[in-house]
């Protein structure tokens, strides 16, 4: 488990240094990141120290040279998609009042808009600070969102004044690093299976037809499932993308070996989440050789491939299975058509004409239908937050479908 640990500028900051080795203790690997702030009080070789890291320090740190590599040039996003879990001790009344309105002009403030890691904040400030009403309904805003705020202690303060503001204890801290992490697993014990990408049908052996997916949406499922504790099988069709931390990838390029890959391990997943764009036809016969040019029409004779979804779904006991519908028109009766025509449970629809859905974008707009009746339509969100939804929803349809997690496993 990767805790990337934010220290901002409090006199509390040297605390931080303890904090490194205890978490260590614990078997967690830590990145320091500190503010400029906090670089007025410790300086980064103690944690780097500690911790066998580099400590980061800027936005822009490696980023201006001919020598910079895409890693370093958008480290924010790289230690972003390391992070399991974002500690931030000391955190400033100024690193808090940052966090509640989403501000990004640092390192520390970028990275936390960037990462969807459970987030842990340790504040430790002088007992006025932490009473000012806009502190309070900063923490008040953070905790609304899911901050896990570990409230500092009452007692003589740095600054000469008595009252509460300083720093929690390290083991309090400790406690809570590892609570939140462990109430974050709620699909320990699972295994989901999720497909993912685009499928080639080849034409000849130089041309295939194939569609846009550019796999995100799979991959974001995977890495959250993952991230979520489940053992996560990924097939997927050819995409640029990284296999997420812990998920076993199995990569097929045509909808026939998709189906083999899937039809062979659907027996084994508790869940399974189709998200792979599968080509519906396929060349009767491909070519054995390049097809010549000629000026005269060409004519392909293509026929359906199986609807993999349709068909495993048909046997599904008491899994959980997920399919996507990326529609032009009529998007929510065709979505409650397929729900019911394929016997799946939950049908993640999106109108890929919209602007910020669908394929090869960062974001989606989606509604999420449910075998309960449920229509549950979200904003424009980030893939990486629709993928936590829909594993939510799926979790939540379960309790109601087939009662709680445990007594569903000993019935799959
Ligand atoms: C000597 C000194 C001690 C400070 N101690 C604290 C503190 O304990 N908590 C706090 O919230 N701010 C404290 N501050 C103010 C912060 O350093 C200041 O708000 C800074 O902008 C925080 O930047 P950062 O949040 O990016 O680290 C202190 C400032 C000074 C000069």
């Amino acid at each position: 488990m990767r805790i990337t640990l934010g220290v901002t500028g409090g006199v509390a900051a040297y605390k931080a240094a303890e904090l490194v080795r205890l978490l260590q203790k614990d078997g967690f690997s830590v990145q320091v990141v500190m503010t400029r702030g906090a670089r007025e009080f410790v300086t980064p070789l103690t944690f780097a120290a500690l911790s066998g890291q580099k400590v980061i320090t800027d936005l822009f740190g490696d980023s201006s040279g001919g020598e910079a590599n895409l890693e370093s040039a958008i480290e924010h996003i790289a230690v972003a998609q390391r992070t399991d879990l974002l500690l931030v001790a000391p955190a400033t009344a100024d690193i808090l009042a940052k966090f509640a309105r989403g501000i990004a002009d640092d390192f520390l403030t970028t990275l936390h808009l960037a990462s969807t890691a459970p987030v842990v904040m340790a504040p430790a400030m002088n007992v006025n600070m932490w009473n000012h009403a806009a502190t309070q309904e900063n923490v008040e805003k953070l905790r609304a969102r899911g901050v896990k705020i570990v409230d500092p202690d009452e007692g003589y303060l740095a600054c000469g004044m008595t009252g509460a503001g300083r720093l929690a204890g390290q083991n309090a801290i400790v406690a809570a690093v590892r609570e939140t992490l462990k109430s974050q697993r709620d699909l320990d014990g699972e295994t989901v299976l999720i497909t993912a990408g685009p499928t080639r049908e080849d034409l000849d052996p130089v041309r295939y037809i194939s569609n846009r997916s550019s796999g995100k949406m799979g991959y974001a499922v995977a890495e959250a499932a993952a991230r979520r504790g489940a053992k996560v099988i990924l097939v997927s069709g050819p995409v640029n993308l990284e296999v997420p931390a812990g998920v076993e990838r199995i990569d097929v390029r045509t909808a026939r070996e998709m189906h083999n890959a899937v039809v062979d391990r659907f027996a084994h997943a508790s869940i399974a989440i189709f998200a792979a764009a599968v080509a519906d036809y396929r060349p009767v016969e491909p070519h054995t050789e390049k097809i010549k040019k000629s000026y005269a029409a060409l004519t392909i004779s293509l026929e359906p491939t199986t609807d993999i979804l349709a068909e495993v779904a048909k046997n599904k006991g008491q899994r959980i299975v997920v399919g996507f519908a990326a529609e032009t028109d009529r998007v929510a009766e065709n979505a409650r058509k397929k729900l019911s025509a394929k016997n799946a449970d939950l049908i993640v629809a999106n109108d890929v004409t919209a602007e910020g859905a669908g394929f090869d974008q960062d974001t989606n707009i989606v509604t999420l239908f449910s075998r309960d009746g449920r229509d549950l339509a979200l904003p424009k969100l980030t893939k990486n937050e629709v993928a936590q939804r829909i594993l939510d929803e799926v979790l939540r349809l379960r309790g109601v479908l087939h009662g709680t997690a445990e007594a569903k496993r000993s019935r799959v």
